[in-house]
């Protein structure tokens, strides 16, 4: 008897089994999710995500998952489920359709620092207007006839005041800012520009609140300082406005927007001026900071570069005279630097997006709604595209092997109608720093130091150095009074 009954029973078992299983295959056909686990409820998979990437090597949370379940992957990282992807084609189909099939999404907490009016909120017609604005507002002629002589002297007069030892990080960040004020306003470094800053950094330490911005009194206090640096620059705004009406005209951003004919509030234009001093100070000041950083852990690269900016030294009658454009185009180890510097550090990990309406893509569906992130970190630092690619090795790019593949495989600036607008600017302003710090000085680092990697690449300490000042550098008897010298000065 029971030899009877006990097939049956398994028959019984199995048909339960085929059912169960062809139900839930048949409702992953349908919606075709990548694979992947959300984690727990709620948080998800985000603590997985913070603390790896707070240690040396964030890499393991997308190796991982990435092994397991290929390139393109479901997860569940603040708050919501994210189709995250580490494939270059499908970054690129991401970048390109920004508008179409995607738009960019921030937090609440984070508009409200970037004010209603920033380009990295706008959408559709509006954005794509303001974007090619900027985007001419640093072109690379722009750079060459206009911004290179203040880059050039704001870095060479921040360098003058180092002592034997420095953070390296806050002197970048006083550069960076210091830079893009005098490119937006035309105001040199000073008293204003430094009270300015102090509340600045204020706002900026309000972006790394995530993800409990609400209960934080750091976020509390960066929406403070926020209306502080708007009513200052919003008192600029009002007297250049009285200026140009009586036609003294300022070669600078603000005189551009003023003169694009496209009547801006002044609070369009505080916000305005407030995305690009947001976009652009964390993401130079590291770069020019982790560039030495691996230059100082390279010392056969750094080598190399002070050779090349020697020789452009060498060329000058003084030491102080000033770079022209053509001395930038003539840097090429230097630009081997920068990209590799970009590469690897990955200031930008890669971009949120939100589909706008149900997207298929390699096979699988991304529902309407849904959040997704293009790595480029993850496509930066996979071997299948560099070799080695965990190492800083800028002569790679030197053999055009890499430069020939897809443009896909790197983009530390993002791509399509969000292309980064400063991103010949940040590359100038890199290379301008590296020629006068490594003509100049030679330095090594004070203490141990190590990268954050999140949300932004970040080193932990502000990077001590001790500095020395390199003989033949010294400046000779004569003082160099150059044509820049005379450039504007607004008080
Ligand atoms: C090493 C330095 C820099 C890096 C790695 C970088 C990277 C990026 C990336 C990846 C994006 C795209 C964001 C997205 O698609 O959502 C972006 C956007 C942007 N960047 Fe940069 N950036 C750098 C420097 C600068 C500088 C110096 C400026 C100032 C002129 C700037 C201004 C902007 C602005 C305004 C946007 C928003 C564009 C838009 O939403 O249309 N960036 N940047
Ligand atoms: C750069 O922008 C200016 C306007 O700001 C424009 O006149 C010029 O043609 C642009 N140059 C390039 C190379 O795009
Ligand atoms: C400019 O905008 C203001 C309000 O923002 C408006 O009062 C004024 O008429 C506008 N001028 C032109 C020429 O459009
Ligand atoms: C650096 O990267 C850019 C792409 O962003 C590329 O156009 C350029 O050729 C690269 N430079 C070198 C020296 O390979
Ligand atoms: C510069 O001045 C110092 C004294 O101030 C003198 O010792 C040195 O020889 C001078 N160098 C040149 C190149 O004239």
């Amino acid at each position: 008897m029971a030899s009877f009954i006990t097939p049956l029973i398994l028959l019984f078992i199995s048909a339960i089994f085929l059912f169960l299983h062809r139900r839930s295959r048949y409702r992953r056909l349908r919606l075709r999710l990548p694979p992947g686990t959300l984690g727990l409820p709620f948080a998800g998979e985000t603590l997985q995500l913070i603390s790896a990437y707070k240690t040396d090597n964030p890499e393991p949370f997308i190796d991982h998952r990435v092994h397991r379940y290929g390139p393109i992957f479901t997860t569940h990282v603040f708050g919501e489920p994210t189709v995250f992807s580490a494939d270059p084609e499908t970054n690129r189909f991401i970048l390109l359709n920004e508008g179409k099939l995607f738009e960019c999404s921030y937090p609440g907490s984070i508009s409200n620092l970037l004010g209603k009016h920033s380009l990295l909120l706008m959408k559709g017609s509006l954005h794509k207007k303001m974007h090619s604005l900027t985007m001419s507002f640093a072109n690379s002629s722009i750079i060459k006839d206009h911004l290179l002589v203040d880059i050039d002297r704001l870095i060479r007069l921040n360098l003058d005041s180092w002592s034997d030892r420095i953070f390296l990080m806050e002197e970048a960040k006083k550069i960076t800012f210091e830079l893009t004020v005098k490119q937006l306003m035309s105001f040199d470094p000073g008293e204003w520009t430094e009270t300015l800053r102090k509340e600045y950094v204020l706002v900026i330490e309000g972006f790394f609140t995530l993800p409990l911005p609400l209960f934080s009194t750091t976020y509390r206090r960066a929406i403070k300082a926020r209306t502080k640096v708007a009513e200052a620059l919003t008192l600029i705004v009002r007297e250049r406005r009285k200026e140009s009406a009586k036609e003294e005209k300022k070669n600078d951003m603000l005189g551009a927007l003023l003169a694009s004919g496209n009547n801006f509030s002044d609070e369009e234009i505080v916000d305005f001026m407030l995305a690009l001093l947001v976009a652009g100070y964390e993401t130079t000041s590291t770069i020019m900071t982790l560039a030495v950083k691996f230059l100082t852990e390279t010392p056969l690269a750094l080598a190399q570069l002070k050779e090349e900016h020697d020789l452009i030294r060498a060329k000058k009658s003084h030491p102080e005279e000033p770079l022209e454009w053509t001395d930038y185009k003539s840097m090429a180890f230097t630009q081997c630097v920068v990209n590799e510097t970009l590469r690897v550090a990955n200031i930008i990990g890669g971009i949120f997006r939100r589909a706008m309406t149900d997207i298929n893509i390699k096979g699988y569906t991304i529902p309407k709604g849904w959040r997704v992130f293009a790595s480029f970190r993850a496509v930066h630092l996979n071997p299948d595209h560099y070799k080695d690619a965990r190492t800083f090795n800028p002569w790679r790019w030197q053999s055009n092997s890499e430069t020939t593949s897809p443009g896909n495989v790197y983009t530390p600036f993002g791509g399509g109608p969000r292309l980064c607008p400063g991103y010949e600017l940040a590359r100038v302003v890199l290379s301008v720093f590296l020629h006068r710090t490594v003509t100049r000085y030679s330095w090594f680092p004070a203490e141990e130091d190590k990268l954050v990697f999140f949300p932004t690449t970040r080193t932990q300490k502000r990077y001590p150095i001790i500095v020395k000042r390199r003989e033949e550098s010294r400046p000779s008897n004569q003082t160099w009074k150059g044509k820049e010298e005379e450039s504007e000065i607004v008080d």
